[in-house]
């Protein structure tokens, strides 16, 4: 099958394509590299760097290319960006995605895969939170991602396409940009394999629900190409991606401590790390937030595999292997 990824030189983007070119689909990549990177993709992978929100450029790729199925990562993914400037959010999350479908329904796709978010969706829910509980974004980017599944909605309906909304809960591992404000456990590992502290926001008394990006991968992957049991075209299905287990911040920070300590000390450097520093709290930071993948695991046969425990220290090894670890 030929698949097109947006967004595809990015962190969870590029799990996926690997995840679709080890299934053996074809795949071809548009993403403007505004975060993303090519050095995430393999060489032979088609990409069209192409910024979304313009929609000449974003049909001639899918002219060129014709794939069968989309698969829509880009996105502008800062929520206090998106506090900051909620016209450019909505230029991206909004235009970009309108966009996207069109060059999709023109040029005759069938199946349409929506990078949700089920952090942005629920606000603060001490229990994993079902689809059905009621969406209550407060930023302009949980507002973004709401109204692109509505959108998204519109032209199943409208086209006859397949619409799967995937509503993701904390994404983190390999690849995953330490710069930016989301990657809680690429920021830690960054700092701590240098050696510097953590810095935890207020009380780190913040529970949110960890998922691998490999495992994230796998569900995009099968929501793309499996035969999907109760799921229609012309039909909007929308699925939380998660753990359902919920970790602060202040466990997050000993896990990761705990595994820079022994990937140092197996490289030679046995130092005590510093512990973390506690900066100001971060107005309207979420106490909880969970999903249940329960419906996830029906319509698409996915559980996540990885443990956290194991996730961290996969990502940790990866930030390891690129950073200055001397001896
Ligand atoms: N990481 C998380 O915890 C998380 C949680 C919920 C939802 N999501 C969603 O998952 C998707 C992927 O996020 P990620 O964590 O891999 O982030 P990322 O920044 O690594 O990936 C986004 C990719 O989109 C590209 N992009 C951004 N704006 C673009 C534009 N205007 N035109 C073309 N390409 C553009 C970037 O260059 C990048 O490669 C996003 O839609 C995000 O909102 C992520």
């Amino acid at each position: 099958m030929k698949i097109l990824v947006t967004g595809g030189a990015g962190f969870i983007g590029s799990h996926i394509v690997d995840g679709l070119l080890a299934a053996g689909h074809e795949v071809a990549v548009i993403d403007d590299l505004s975060s993303g990177t090519r050095d995430n993709l393999p060489p032979a992978v088609p990409l069209h760097v192409v910024d979304i929100v313009d929609g000449r450029a974003v049909r001639a790729a899918f002219d060129r290319e014709r794939p069968q199925v989309v698969c829509h990562q880009a996105a502008q993914m800062s929520v206090s960006r998106s506090v900051r400037e909620p016209l450019f959010d909505a230029q991206v999350n909004c235009i970009g995605l309108i966009n996207v479908l069109d060059a999709a329904v023109a040029t005759g796709c069938r199946r349409f895969v929506f990078a949700s978010s089920g952090g942005v969706f629920y606000g603060d829910v001490t229990t994993p939170a079902p689809e059905t509980a009621p969406a209550n974004p407060v930023s302009p980017y949980g507002i973004t991602k709401w109204v692109g599944e509505r959108y998204l909605g519109f032209y199943a309906r409208e086209h006859g396409l397949t619409g799967v909304a995937l509503r993701y809960s904390n994404v983190y591992g390999p690849r995953q940009n330490p710069h930016g404000e989301a990657g809680v456990v690429a920021i830690f590992s960054k700092k701590l394999l240098a050696g510097e502290p953590a810095t935890i926001n207020g009380d780190g008394r913040y529970v949110r629900d960890y998922v691998f990006g490999a495992d994230v991968a796998a569900a995009n992957i099968a929501a793309l190409t499996h035969d999907l049991p109760g799921v229609a075209a012309g039909t909007l299905t929308s699925l939380n991606i998660g753990t359902g287990i919920g970790t602060d911040v202040n466990e997050l920070e000993a896990v990761v401590r705990a595994e820079v300590t022994r990937i140092l000390g197996s490289r030679g450097r046995t130092e005590a790390l510093p512990l973390p520093i506690h900066g100001p709290a971060r107005p309207g930071d979420l106490r909880s937030n969970l999903v249940s993948a329960d419906r996830a695991a029906e319509v698409l046969g996915w559980r996540p595999a990885m443990t956290f425990a194991d996730g961290v220290a996969r990502t940790v090894e990866w930030f390891a292997d690129r950073g200055p670890v001397t001896a």
